[in-house]
């Protein structure tokens, strides 16, 4: 017997605005003086951990914000990441060891599966390329007064489906601008503001249930 699976692509992007943008922090003060990189952090772990495995399925783009600036956009790729483990030190020291390196508008690889690049939010969105032919894209901004995403999720099997959070300061208006123009439906996990990391989770056992077909034969 031979099992196919067909897996849907998960893609999270969280906007860090204090997180710092260069290499130079402690990794013993990731909430302090690295500008809330603990809440980053904690969404690496939450988007690409199961219990004995990776979600190979995921990526998570960490928009950072805080200074020295200018923005940087820190990719991890479950499929590829290696060396990570679920404490919030490993995943800092993966993010320290991408901003360490010289930044451009292109992608560089830092440690396997790791990539940093020079950008903000409107620069994550416009390279999504959601009219790619071929794949069906949803884009989703989580938000407490969304829609639930019970009803909007039923019996939708996207190819690629994106979810864009805040961190602790949630969204500037600007920002939300860019998310609304870029043709993100706001939905909410349940009735409570929770942190980041805890509705990454929530939508990631959300799809489990509703997204992932399996054929056997
Ligand atoms: C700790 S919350 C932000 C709270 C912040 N004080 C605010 O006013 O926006 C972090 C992020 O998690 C997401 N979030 C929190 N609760 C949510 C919910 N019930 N449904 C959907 N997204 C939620 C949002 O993206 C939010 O920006």
């Amino acid at each position: 017997m031979s099992c196919a699976f067909y897996l849907c692509m998960r893609e999270f992007i969280v906007v860090g605005h204090k997180a710092v943008t260069d290499g130079q922090f402690s990794l013993n003060d990731l909430p302090g003086s690295a500008g809330r990189m603990d809440i980053m952090c904690r969404c690496v772990n939450s988007a690409l951990f199961l219990s004995h495995d990776l979600r190979r399925d995921t990526i998570i783009y960490l928009v950072l914000l805080g200074a020295p600036g200018p923005p940087k956009i820190v990719r991890f790729s479950g499929r590829d990441v290696r060396y990570l483990n679920p404490d919030e030190r490993s995943s800092g020291s993966l993010i320290k060891k991408a901003l360490e390196l010289k930044a451009a508008v292109r992608w560089k690889e830092s440690t396997p599966g790791v990539w940093v690049r020079q950008g903000g939010l409107k620069d994550v969105l416009a390279e999504l390329n959601l009219d790619t032919e071929g794949i069906v894209s949803g884009l989703y901004y989580l938000h407490e007064d969304g829609t639930d995403i019970r009803g909007e999720m039923e019996g939708t099997l996207y190819q690629r489906t994106i979810f864009i959070l805040g961190d602790h300061e949630g969204m500037t208006a600007d920002e939300e601008h860019i998310i609304v123009n870029a043709g993100a439906r706001s939905l909410n996990v349940g009735p409570f503001s929770l942190h980041a990391d805890h509705c990454i989770i929530v939508v990631n056992n959300e799809l489990d249930r509703k997204n992932v077909r399996k054929w056997c034969d």
